[in-house]
């Protein structure tokens, strides 16, 4: 019999594996990302395309899309009783449970649109979170500043060709397919698990002018392929949405990089560490994989500021290991 996500959250609550206001907390952010589904599968019919007039505090110019998911994901969580607070890579600051609502125990970030780049070609994108403890007391932007290592839970929904909601409570990492007819997310994959070697990579190639030495160097070498000091060919895949990139690693393995570059040097690499690299990391790893920024692993880094950006290499084990021993 096929396992729906709210029997599979039931049994790890009953199992204590996770509490009730984890276990509500995960539902709602299911059940939004089935309305956020429904707006990015119906693109210009929905209205939903296009530029929204805005910058975020990136800096980046917002799409609809950004604005429209982001106040979905804020109006379906922030109800549930669970949470202290909540931070998006679209609002400046983090937003307290409003009054009206009873404060929980736990905090969420999110990015409620990967990929935006991805929106109007209709080409994969996504919505990340990561899931930590509230500290007692007042909720600002340093309540948010845990070491991924800290998360309770994280995942991604990844819209494309299927829907497929990614979770990890800390026992592994379960992937759910939205059925359309039912609304129901099924279980379809568990037990993740990433091969250690891999022979295919993603990363940017055109950026390559702007990388530090050790990944020039190792790039050149998956380059060099068979000819080279690693004796094996690789393939090279970029989608350009990190969910969609995580994804296939987590199915088949492989190794992704969004370097530190020296185009622009207030900024450390693209992605953003809280809600980006954590909790992909987390997933990453809960499926035998590895996660580093090129020096030490991104669950151990103390994060500084809510925002803050973080060079990425994840994935099969031993490719990870290799770029990050050549930053030594
Ligand atoms: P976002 O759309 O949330 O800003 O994130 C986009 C990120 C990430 O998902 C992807 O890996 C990367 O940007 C793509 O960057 P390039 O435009 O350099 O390919
Ligand atoms: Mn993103
Ligand atoms: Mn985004």
């Amino acid at each position: 019999m096929a396992i729906n996500l709210q029997q599979f959250l039931a049994k790890q609550l009953s199992d204590g594996v996770i509490d009730q206001q984890l276990c509500d907390l995960l539902n709602a952010v299911a059940d939004l990302s089935k309305e956020i589904n429904d707006k990015v599968t119906h693109g210009a019919l929905a209205g939903v395309l296009g530029f929204a007039g805005t910058d975020n505090v990136q800096g980046e110019h917002q799409k609809k899309l950004d604005v429209i998911t982001n106040e979905i994901f804020v109006e379906g969580v922030e109800w549930t009783g669970a949470l202290a607070g909540m931070a998006s890579e679209e609002m400046d600051h983090c937003l307290p449970t409003p009054a009206a609502y009873k404060r929980g125990k736990y905090l969420i970030m999110f990015d409620p649109l990967d990929g935006s780049s991805n929106i109007d070609i209709n080409a994969p994108i996504g919505t990340i979170f990561s899931i930590t403890k509230a500290p007692e007391g007042k909720i600002a932007d340093e309540s948010f500043l845990t070491p991924g290592r800290k998360q309770i839970a994280a995942g991604y929904v990844m819209y494309s060709p299927q829907t497929i909601l990614t979770l990890t409570v800390g026992n592994g990492v379960f992937m759910f397919t939205l059925n359309l007819g039912t609304g129901e997310y099924i279980l379809t994959k568990e037990n993740i698990r990433i091969p250690v070697q891999t022979q295919e990579f993603a990363i940017n190639m055109s950026n390559m002018r702007h990388w530090e030495a050790p990944v020039q160097k190792y790039v050149q070498e998956l380059l060099a392929g068979d000819t080279g000091p690693l004796g094996k060919n690789f393939n090279m895949r970029w989608v350009a949405a990190m969910v969609a990139e995580v994804h296939r690693v987590l199915c088949r393995g492989g190794i992704f990089m969004y370097p530190r570059d020296n185009r622009d040097p207030s900024k450390p690499g693209k992605l953003r560490l809280m809600y980006e690299a954590n909790p992909m990391s987390f997933l990453i790893e809960q499926a035998g994989g590895k996660a580093t920024n090129g020096y030490q692993n991104i669950l151990d880094l103390q994060p500084e500021e809510l925002h803050q950006r973080v060079a990425v290499f994840l994935g099969s084990a031993e490719e990870v290991e290799r770029v990050t021993s050549y930053h030594e």
